[in-house]
């Protein structure tokens, strides 16, 4: 039977997020520049999105550049940004034929305007699409993120939009980036790294936590059936008992 098929499909999570990581150190292991990883790497991530895709998983939300992975080599931040374009351009049409949604979530004002305008036209040439969301976290930061809703939320309250007793978790939940997603169900980091590094920090307040020490590009379909296994042998208690869960919450 293969992994695949062992797949429960009425109990999936709705929202997958994967902090995609190890690229560096899978080209390094092998005697390449640590460059060719991130090329190996969006290979990773058409099979990951295929996958989701295929299983009816709604949203996948990609953690591809962080607000400290500016802090790398001109080199390969540059090396990065660039081929952020050409996968755009090379995988647009495959977004259409498999009705993929992209959206991004993080500071994208601060990319190269080549990139950016790569990724609004994008944007909007997949915004009717429906069968998934493609999520992409670029000049991601969660604390940046929980900056600027607050910022946002307060100019509100200056303007007298509303009042601060009537803040509560919605109103945050809705002036974050990801505020048109459901919270994050299942989180998975490869490479065998086990932290979350400053990625979606309150949309993972329940998630199931995944770790494998596969290295991002050696994470293939495989991989992925066998992380959404692993989620679907868990169970979920939301601060429930045991007990309540399996007498549907009695
Ligand atoms: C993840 O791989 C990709 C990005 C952070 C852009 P890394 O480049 O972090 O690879 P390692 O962790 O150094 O091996
Ligand atoms: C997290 O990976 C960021 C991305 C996957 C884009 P990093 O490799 O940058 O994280 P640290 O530095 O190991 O925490
Ligand atoms: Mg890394």
């Amino acid at each position: 039977m293969s992994l695949k098929s062992k797949i429960n499909s009425n109990y999936l999570p709705k929202h997958v997020a994967i902090i995609m990581d190890g690229n560096g150190r899978w080209a390094k292991k092998q005697g390449f520049k640590r460059v060719l990883g991130h090329r190996k790497g969006v290979e990773a991530v058409r099979q990951a999105l295929e996958a989701a895709t295929e299983l009816g998983i709604k949203t996948l939300t990609l953690f591809a550049f962080s607000t400290e992975n500016w802090n790398r080599p001109k080199y390969e931040i540059d090396t990065l940004m660039n081929l952020l374009v050409s996968s755009l351009k090379k995988e647009l049409p495959t977004f259409q034929k498999n009705n993929v949604k992209l959206q991004t979530i993080g500071n994208i004002n601060m990319l190269p305007k080549k990139a950016q305008k790569e990724l609004s036209e994008s944007i909007e040439s997949t915004k009717n699409n429906t069968k998934i969301t493609l999520n992409l976290a670029l000049n991601y930061g969660a604390r940046e993120e929980i900056v600027s809703a607050v910022r946002s939320i307060s100019k509100k309250i200056v303007n007298n939009e509303f009042k601060i007793e009537e803040i509560d978790e919605n109103t945050i939940n809705s002036h974050l980036y990801t505020f048109n997603l459901p919270d994050v169900d299942f989180l998975i980091r490869t490479s065998g790294e086990k932290r979350i590094s400053n990625f979606l920090l309150w949309q993972i307040a329940y998630a199931e936590l995944y770790f494998t020490d596969v290295f991002w590009p050696d994470f293939n379909k495989e991989e992925f059936y066998e992380a959404i296994l692993n989620y679907q042998s868990r169970e979920r208690r939301f601060g429930k008992t045991s007990e309540q869960i399996e007498n549907n919450n009695k």
